[in-house]
């Protein structure tokens, strides 16, 4: 394959592109270093990249590069490239959720429509079912995006959904449940948890922390996208979770083990948009996809907690 990758020096796009030059394909990575969050944490989550041969970083914003003259030197576009993270998608900051998650997603399709792409593989996400009853959630439940920015990542993958309807552009749809490993970006709870660890400071829970997250081991989902890509039927979605969910707060004495510290816990107010309970159903996925999730929330951590102690230089 030769692949695009967008979103390449974020979290998830850089273990595709890692994965993939692995694998011998060639890459061209775009990314704009958008300021969500610290452009020296990015740089290093592409310094492996950039020591091969084979791949070619841009550095561009989706919305104002040339992007045919890159899609026609690429059979497979991975579109990751996106204003993640659901609670600061309220008031005046939504102008980047709608600008780099929907017009960007617009302007991918349109590129693509004219070109010989074999695949597009869009990264959609779990908060498009918001507080659906429906657990686990199925491809086919009702949608109920509870979040701004749940909204923006289920109106591009509606806008994959029609080009496919309407042009035939070949876009598979991949709803990603809360990633975790190594590199995970820093407003995310187990990145954000083992920083304060490594820093001696409690760790902020939203709520009580009941709460059920379907997290998944980003090497689980670095897999099954790239599958995705091969074998994942043109115009279909897939959910890829770990297919169980887990209650926050049995995270806490694993995260205990790990670090080998005490964790002290301080409970503040449930955050807007953020929703009770996610939980893939997996099926399609296995029955597509051969997706066989195998990451353990012991294992995953594990790895994590490695990668923070290396960036922070905690002991
Ligand atoms: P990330 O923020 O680490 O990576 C996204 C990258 O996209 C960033 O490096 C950013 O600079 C880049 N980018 C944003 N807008 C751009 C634009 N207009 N042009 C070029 N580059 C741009 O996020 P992530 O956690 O790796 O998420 C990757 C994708 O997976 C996103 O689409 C996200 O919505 C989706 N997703 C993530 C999760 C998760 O748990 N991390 C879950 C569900 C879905
Ligand atoms: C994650 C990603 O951040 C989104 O980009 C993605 O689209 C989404 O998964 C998804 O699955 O679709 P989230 O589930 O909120 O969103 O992931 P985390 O930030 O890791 O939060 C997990 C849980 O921990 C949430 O219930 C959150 O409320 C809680 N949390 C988070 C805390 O209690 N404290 C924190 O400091 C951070």
């Amino acid at each position: 394959m030769n692949c695009l990758v967008t979103g390449a020096a974020g979290f998830i796009g850089s273990h595709l592109c890692e994965k993939l030059l692995n694998s011998g394909f060639s890459v061209i990575g775009i990314d704009s270093f958008t300021d969500y969050y610290s452009r020296e944490l990015k740089k290093k989550n592409l310094s492996y990249l950039l020591e091969k041969q084979k791949f070619e970083f841009i550095k561009g914003d989706i919305n104002h590069i040339d992007l045919n003259k890159h899609i026609e030197k690429s059979d497979t576009v991975f579109h990751l490239a996106a204003q993640a993270g659901v609670r600061a998608s309220w008031g005046d900051y939504f102008a980047t959720y709608t600008k780099n998650n929907i017009e960007a997603t617009q302007k991918i399709l349109e590129a693509s429509k004219k070109s010989k792409i074999k695949k597009i593989v869009y990264a959609s996400s779990s908060s498009v079912y918001g507080n659906t009853p429906d657990l686990p959630m199925k491809e086919t439940s009702r949608l109920f995006p509870y979040s701004p920015y749940g909204v923006t990542k289920l109106a591009a993958e509606n806008l994959c959904s029609l080009y496919y309807e309407n042009y035939g552009v070949p876009v598979v749809s991949l709803r990603f449940f809360t990633v975790y490993g190594p590199r995970q970006r820093p407003d995310m709870a187990f990145h954000k948890f083992f920083k304060a660890i490594g820093e001696n400071r409690p760790i902020e829970i939203y709520g009580s922390g009941e709460q059920t997250r379907d997290f998944t081991y980003i090497d689980d989902i670095v897999n099954a996208t790239i599958t995705a890509a091969e074998k994942g039927k043109p115009g279909k979605i897939y959910n890829l979770g770990s297919g169980n969910h887990q209650k926050l707060s049995i995270v806490f004495p694993l995260l205990e083990k790990i670090c080998g510290k005490n964790v002290t816990i301080k409970n503040i107010e449930t955050q807007k948009g953020d929703v009770k309970n996610t939980y893939a159903s997996i099926s399609r996925a296995r029955k597509d996809l051969d997706y066989n999730p195998r990451g353990t929330l012991q294992e995953g951590l594990q790895q994590e907690w490695l990668w923070i102690k290396k960036i922070y230089s905690f002991k």
